[in-house]
């Protein structure tokens, strides 16, 4: 998969992509992550690329000459290689909201293009024009674009094929099958009189599944009761 990402802020995005599974994945070549100054895209001394809002009020705007030189120039770059990009997706308060459904099928994709916005936002022309997907990551304001569209790509790149091993593997996650994750527990078997679980160290492998499922079923019903309405009704069906 190759994953483009613009932002006015490149090294806040850089840092993150060199750690733990992420790097992994862009070493052993099964995700092409670039990164892109949008001020590399300007044409002024200044390397300017924003400006005031139109009609007042406080902020700034992202310019749209340099998001639409950088996405072009991708989009030559893409049409050369033969590539087809299936997103350009900006990151948004105002966007829907990304769930696990949402990674599972961006991660499905050859090409992302992930636009970071800042200030008060990008000229709405880049979303006419050029957006495809507006994605928000809750209900909350951050001061930019830059976290959303790391916590976008880290939850698309862990679905692709070959980047987790069996041992770590997505389909085991929360959310994957709309529950919770069940309590986890390593060595030493009593620390400070709290005592693993006796089933755990039990090696009975079906009575482990069974209190697995279980304590999926009662944390989801304790913290997201939300979630269960939207299982089918068997899943559900633990009296
Ligand atoms: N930019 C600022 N806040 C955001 C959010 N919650 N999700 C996506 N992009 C954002």
């Amino acid at each position: 998969m190759r994953i483009d990402i613009l932002t006015a802020f490149p090294d806040l995005v850089r840092g993150p992509l060199a750690y733990s599974i992420i790097r992994r994945a862009r070493e052993r070549g099964l995700v092409d992550i670039r990164v892109h100054d949008l001020r590399d895209y300007t044409t002024d001394r200044h390397r300017q690329i924003d400006d005031y809002p139109y009609g007042g009020g406080g902020g700034m705007v992202l310019k749209p000459e340099p998001i639409f030189r950088c996405i072009e120039a991708i989009q030559e770059e893409a049409a050369r290689e033969g590539r087809k990009i299936d997103e350009v997706i900006y990151l948004t308060p105002d966007g829907q909201v990304f769930n696990q459904e949402l990674a599972n099928r961006l991660s499905l994709c050859q090409h992302l293009v992930l636009l970071a916005g800042h200030y008060k936002g990008v000229d709405q022309r880049v979303r006419d024009a050029l957006v495809t997907m507006e994605l928000s990551i809750g209900d909350y304001v951050l001061s930019g674009g830059e976290l959303p569209a790391l916590v976008v790509v880290d939850a698309v790149v862990r679905l692709i094929p070959g980047v987790l091993g069996d041992a770590e593997s997505a389909l085991t996650d929360s959310f994957q099958d709309g529950l919770l994750d069940a309590p986890v527990y390593t060595r030493p078997a009593v620390f400070r009189s709290m005592a693993v679980p006796e089933v755990l160290r039990s090696g009975d492998h079906k009575r482990i599944a069974a209190w697995r499922e279980e304590q999926r079923l009662l944390k989801t019903r304790q913290r997201r009761p939300d979630l269960l309405e939207k299982l089918e009704p068997s899943t559900t069906h633990d009296e």
